[in-house]
Formats: C-alpha cells, structure tokens, sequence
C-alpha cells in the first residue's frame, strides 16, 4: 500500500491535508477491497445504464470496460497498488480507471454516489455468501442424512437435564441437527431476498439529476428489485443484520451440537469417534486427542453473536441518511461471513468422520431406568390411570435402585408387587428395542420412522 501525497478525489475545498492518523482511521481499503469484484460489477452495470441513456457516450463505455478489465487482471495477479491515500476500494478503483483510460474514467461516477456504490457492493457480496452458505448447508444436512441413516436403529440415551431419559435412537438424535439447520437455511433464504434490491440511484441520498434507468441496471445485476426510497436505500443496514442474526442462530445450533460431540468424545461417555483429522493432540499429555474443532466453533459462537450486537449497535439511533458510521458494517458482516463460511464446510466434513460406538450407549441406557416411562405407559394401556401409573413405576424404580439392577432385572413377582396389572408381557416393554419400536408415529425415534423421516429428508434435500 502505498502513502504518497494525498490526492483526494474530494479534496477541491479542502485547505489542508488530513493527517497521517486520521487518514489510517478513516480508510476503509484494508478490508472493502476484498469487494472489489462487486464493486467493478456494479461499476460496469451502472456505465452501461449512463451509455444507453446517453449519459455518456458508447466510446467513453468502451474505455470503462477496457480499463475495467485491465484492473481486473491487475488485482487478480496481486499487480495492483491499493493506496491508503485512496480511503476506500471504490476510490482506489476509480483512481486508477482514470489513470488508464483518461476522461471517461472520471465520468463514471456521474448520476452516482459512494453512499449508493457501497450499499450495492455490499449487497452483491452478501447475496453471493449466502449462496455459498445454502450449499454448504446442504452438503452439512446431507452428511447428516447419511448418518442418520446408517444409525437409523442404534439406540443410545435421550436425555433431559442431562439425565438418561428414554431411549432414542442416533439416527433420531441427528435427524433432530437436520432440522435446526433446515431452519438455518430458509432463515438466509428468507435474508437473501430483502438483500437482493438495487439501492444505486439513490445517489447519495436523494436521488439524481440524470434521466437513470434503474430498473436496467437492476436486471443487469440480477436484482430483483430496486430500493424503493433513495434515504432508505444509502442509510439501512438491516439486510446485514438479518443476515448476521441468521448466522448467530446457526451457530448456536453449531454450538449445542460441538458441545454434545465434545461430550460424547470424552471417554467417561465415549458415545462417538471424532476422525483424527478434526483433533489435535497435547503438547504435554502425550495420550491426549482433543475434538479442538468442535471446540473451536463453540468459541467462535460466540465471536458472531458480538458481530450482531455491533451491528445493531451500529445503526441504532442513526439519523438518515448515510452516516460514515456505517463504514463499519463490514468488518464484523465480513467476519461473520467467514466464521460461518469455515464453519460449515468443516462441519460437513467432519459429519462424515463421525463413527459410533453403540455398546457404550447400551451400557449407559442400561443405568438410568430408560424404560420406566414405558412401564408407567404399559400400565395405563391395563386401565390404571397415568398418575397411579406413574407412583407405581416411582416405587419400582426405587426399588430396582437399592439392588443396583435396571427395571427389566426385577423379577414378574417383583413387579407385580407394585401393580398387580403387570403380567408377564411387561419385559417386552420394558426393554430398549421395544421402547423404541414402540414410538411409531411421524416424529418419533422408532427406527422404521427414523428410516422414513431419513427418505422424506433426501426429498427435501
Ligand atoms: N468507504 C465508505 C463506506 O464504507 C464508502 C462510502 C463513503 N461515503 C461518504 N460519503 N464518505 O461506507
């Protein structure tokens, strides 16, 4: 980057330099020019819109376009000298469109603003993560699937406060992430088409003199739409807030599942494997294997719900229209993207390197009475009514307690001493596979419908 005499695009009723300070504090280049892509595309959109309404002339379009596609190679081999004097990537581009092709490089920015060029920028780059971030939550929910499916009947402990409750399955237990993510997807979905509006033309706040056609330039740029109001078009960030919110959503669905896969790892639960790829060892323990990643993406959860909360904080109580406030959108968007953007993919990955080990989640369905539910269930079906139901199993697993054994372990006269409704169809009941088989309706974890709510799952992939 270079810092040589300041040469201000703006600088006309200016007496002074800035100082050297003030120019590093102002300057945005360091972090917009990862936009300059979108910022050539709308450049280009927008030049060809001022040439067909004759707001410049065909030559002076060709000149853009040339010179455009100089600065393309440019930045794209590393050739291209981003200047701190320049402020920002729509400046240093503009800068240097001039230096190329002369006069039309200066009438580019006719009918046109930074408030506006920024806003489209940004919104150009934000529709194209989004995108990437629907594929690769497809790819992540995919991997999901396929676990589901292969462990569609291996039963290991559902819990509630962290107590074995009921049997599941962990087909079930996967397909239960498949879903929060589903959501994930049609909330940026949903984000994707309030960002997908043209703000250029809004000039910079109240529209411009030159008889524009925005709804060109819109089409050109794949918009759906155009902003409706030109303030509203050059002030607003709520698209990226939308945005980051769906993003801190999907990472506290990251962060519940890195918490159980942490837990599942330790080897005092030792439910699951994480692939060796995913964890790093100890620089001291030497038996160590840490499922860091997992880890990891708990942290950065964090790290993207600040995002939104300087987002917010950001636009809250800014007056209309464009504030240089809002030059500070795009680090914590950028950084939101990219956080989420890793996350994915990794977890996509690790999705697949996942292998379960089913006899240690028998073994701790065997401690927690996991079928009394079903006993109690067993006893209504007889006629008793559920609280009675209820009381009767409480003793019995009270009982089982004192002599250490799980509730199948008890004897039929056992049993029967707590309901005289028991007979000696109760150990079907009671055991983890008929428990399971037994939650046989759409949304339950018996595996046949695990296996079907895994086929409706690709449909909808
Ligand atoms: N770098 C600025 C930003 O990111 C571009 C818009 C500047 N406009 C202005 N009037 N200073 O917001």
């Amino acid at each position: 980057m270079t810092s040589n005499t300041p040469q201000y695009t703006w600088a006309g009723r200016f007496s002074e330099p800035v100082s050297d300070l003030v120019k590093r504090y102002t300057a945005s280049v360091g972090f917009d020019q990862r936009m300059w892509r979108q910022d050539i595309r709308g450049s280009l959109a927008h030049a060809r819109m001022l040439a067909k309404q004759s707001i410049i002339s065909g030559d002076d379009l060709a000149h853009i376009e040339r010179g455009m596609e100089i600065i393309t190679r440019e930045i794209e081999s590393g050739q291209f000298d981003w200047s701190l004097d320049l402020e920002d990537v729509h400046l240093n581009i503009e800068k240097r469109l001039t230096a190329l092709v002369g006069d039309a490089g200066k009438r580019l920015h006719t009918g046109r603003s930074r408030n506006d060029q920024v806003a489209t920028d940004i919104r150009l780059y934000l529709r194209d993560a989004i995108d990437d971030i629907l594929l690769l939550l497809k790819a992540f929910r995919s991997a999901l699937v396929d676990l589901a499916e292969q462990e569609a009947a291996t039963p290991m402990p559902g819990f509630t406060h962290l107590q074995v409750a009921q049997p599941v399955t962990f087909g079930h237990h996967m397909l239960a992430y498949f879903e929060m993510f589903g959501r994930d997807g049609e909330r940026f979905a949903d984000a994707r088409k309030r960002t997908n509006r043209l703000p250029l033309g809004a000039a910079a706040l109240a529209g411009t003199t030159y008889p524009i056609d925005r709804a060109f330039v819109a089409a050109q740029l794949g918009f759906d739409d155009v902003c409706e109001n030109s303030l509203d078009a050059v002030s607003d960030r709520d698209f990226a807030i939308e945005f980051t919110a769906a993003c801190a959503v999907l990472m506290m669905h990251i962060s519940r599942l890195s918490e159980e896969l942490v837990m599942w790892m330790s080897p005092r639960i030792g439910f699951i494997q994480i692939a060796d790829r995913f964890c790093t060892g100890s620089s001291i323990m030497p038996q160590k294997k840490n499922p860091d990643v997992a880890e990891l993406a708990r942290g950065k959860t964090g790290r993207v719900y600040g995002q939104l909360v300087s987002l917010l904080t950001l636009m809250k109580a800014q007056p209309l229209a464009y504030n240089k406030d809002n030059q500070e959108d795009k680090e914590p968007l950028f950084d939101a993207v990219d956080t989420v953007t890793d996350t994915l993919r990794i977890f996509a990955d690790m999705a697949t390197g996942i292998s379960v080990h089913p006899a240690a989640m028998k073994a701790a369905l065997s401690q927690g009475f996991a079928t009394a539910t079903d006993l109690a269930d067993y006893l209504t079906r007889k006629g008793l009514p559920f609280r009675d139901a209820h009381e009767a199993v409480g003793l019995a697993v009270k009982a089982a307690e004192q002599k250490g054994v799980d509730l199948p372990q008890l004897s039929l006269a056992e049993l029967k001493s707590f309901s005289s409704l028991v007979e000696n169809d109760v150990f079907s009941v009671l055991t983890v596979e008929g428990s399971l088989a037994s939650r046989n309706h759409i949304g339950g974890t018996a595996p046949a419908q695990v296996k079907a709510a895994v086929a409706r799952a690709r449909q909808r992939l």
